[in-house]
């Protein structure tokens, strides 16, 4: 019998392409205790939604089994239903109420701005050139507020992605705190007066009621908005990116219309960002006949399932238009991401920039990685731009 697939997320194989990994493991080892991580880890779909939905087993809130959590650290996605729920509510309306049609203009005249500024024949960086400032820019536009410092946004951000891997790497933690709070002080400096009154910001400090207004739970919750924003379209863009200038006509067909409803999700579902989240048990419970016991980590990959064949019909192919496409890039249950329809606005703002500007990519030399297992992402993706 060959032996079980060893499940090291921050090996160089595995950043480069972990899904034949996570095939062995849906056949293999659906449910498995990592030593390193102290966490069950579970991959098959149905297992991971059900960890994400049944909130009254799998907690979110590390209160809910004793741990204090910092000031810094309390915000939307660190507090479970019922108490969740009027913050949320609160998120998600600020949310449903910006004006996606603006928004989508903007982010493709931004992408095609920095699409012409590339000068003909030179290859150039996507990430540096196109995803870090488009997802910078498109977030401030969402939240209404100025555009933070690029290389000191970057930074927050990467330390916040490295503190995402602290079951892995616990050394990480120091620096993602700090980055936490860098990012909650920016967010602090937004509520006074936030710029214009149309912003994701001004709406949510017009809609705070007393419960709301002046607390840090809604201070916190909107910098973590805006990072939960820059951090999934800098690395979907760039994995994207990737996919079209590697797979022959992804381009010509992903812009037909017939696949705008489709083709972005089936993009999602394939390489997404997120490729991870935990929980934890706070009832004795079994899955896949595994006992798990209270106070147990459980790590979902969210990437595993999304390759399930359970669910999936051929799962290792890009079919643009998969129809139900219930992949769970964008989570499921009560944190399921309320930014999934921007998200996709933005990467489908990238096809429309490159098909209106009439180029494609091409790689110009292999991508590097970033060494985050929580959040796939390209460090730097050179490219040509043919015409
Ligand atoms: C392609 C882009 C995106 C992807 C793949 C993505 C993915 C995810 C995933 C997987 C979760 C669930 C995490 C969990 O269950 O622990 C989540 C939550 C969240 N996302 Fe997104 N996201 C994207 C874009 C955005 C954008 C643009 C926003 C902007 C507001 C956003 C805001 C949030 C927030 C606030 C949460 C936490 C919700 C809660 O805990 O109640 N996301 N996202």
């Amino acid at each position: 019998m060959t032996p079980t697939p060893t499940y090291d997320p921050l090996s160089p194989a595995m950043l480069r392409d972990p899904y034949p990994t996570y095939t062995r493991m849906l056949e293999e080892q659906p449910v498995h205790w990592h030593a390193g991580m102290r966490a069950w880890v579970v991959v098959r779909h149905a297992d991971c939604v059900r960890v994400l939905r049944e909130h009254a087993t799998f907690a979110r809130d590390p209160s809910r089994v004793g741990e204090k959590i910092p000031d810094f650290r309390q915000n939307v996605q660190m507090m479970d239903p019922p108490e969740q729920n009027p913050l949320r509510q609160l998120l998600v309306s600020a949310m449903r109420s910006q004006d996606k049609d603006r928004l989508f203009r903007e982010a493709v005249d931004f992408v095609r701005g920095r699409l012409a500024a590339q000068r003909p024949g030179e290859p150039f960086d996507l990430m540096a050139d196109v995803s870090a400032p488009f997802a910078l820019h498109i977030s401030a536009a969402l939240l209404g507020v100025p555009e933070p410092d690029d290389a000191d946004y970057a930074e927050i951000s990467h330390g916040i992605a490295l503190r995402m891997d602290s079951g892995l790497a616990p050394e990480n933690i120091p620096q993602g705190d700090a980055a936490r709070k860098r990012l909650n002080d920016l967010g602090e400096s937004w509520f006074p007066r936030p710029e214009g009154d149309n912003g994701l910001i001004a709406n949510l400090i017009r809609r705070a009621d007393k419960e709301f207004s002046g607390s840090h739970y809604i201070r916190n919750s909107a910098a973590m908005m805006f990072n939960a924003s820059y951090g999934t379209i800098f690395a979907m863009v760039g994995n994207a990116a990737y996919l079209l200038a590697t797979v022959p006509d992804l381009l010509p067909e992903l812009s037909r219309p017939s696949r705008s409803a489709t083709g972005v999700d089936e993009l999602i579902r394939y390489d997404g960002p997120a490729q991870g989240t935990s929980r934890i048990a706070v009832a004795d419970t079994l899955i896949e006949g595994t006992r798990i016991a209270a106070g147990d980590n459980v790590v979902t990959l969210l990437a595993a399932a999304n390759r399930d064949p359970r669910v999936f019909a051929d799962p290792q192919d890009i079919n643009l238009d998969r129809r139900p496409n219930p992949h769970l890039g964008f989570g499921s249950g009560p944190h399921a991401c309320f930014g999934s329809e921007f998200g996709k606005l933005s990467v489908t703002a990238v096809i429309n920039a490159l098909s209106d500007e009439g180029v494609r990519l091409r790689l110009a030399a292999e991508p590097t990685r970033r060494t985050t297992a929580t959040v796939r992402s390209l460090d730097t993706l050179p490219v040509y731009l043919d015409r």
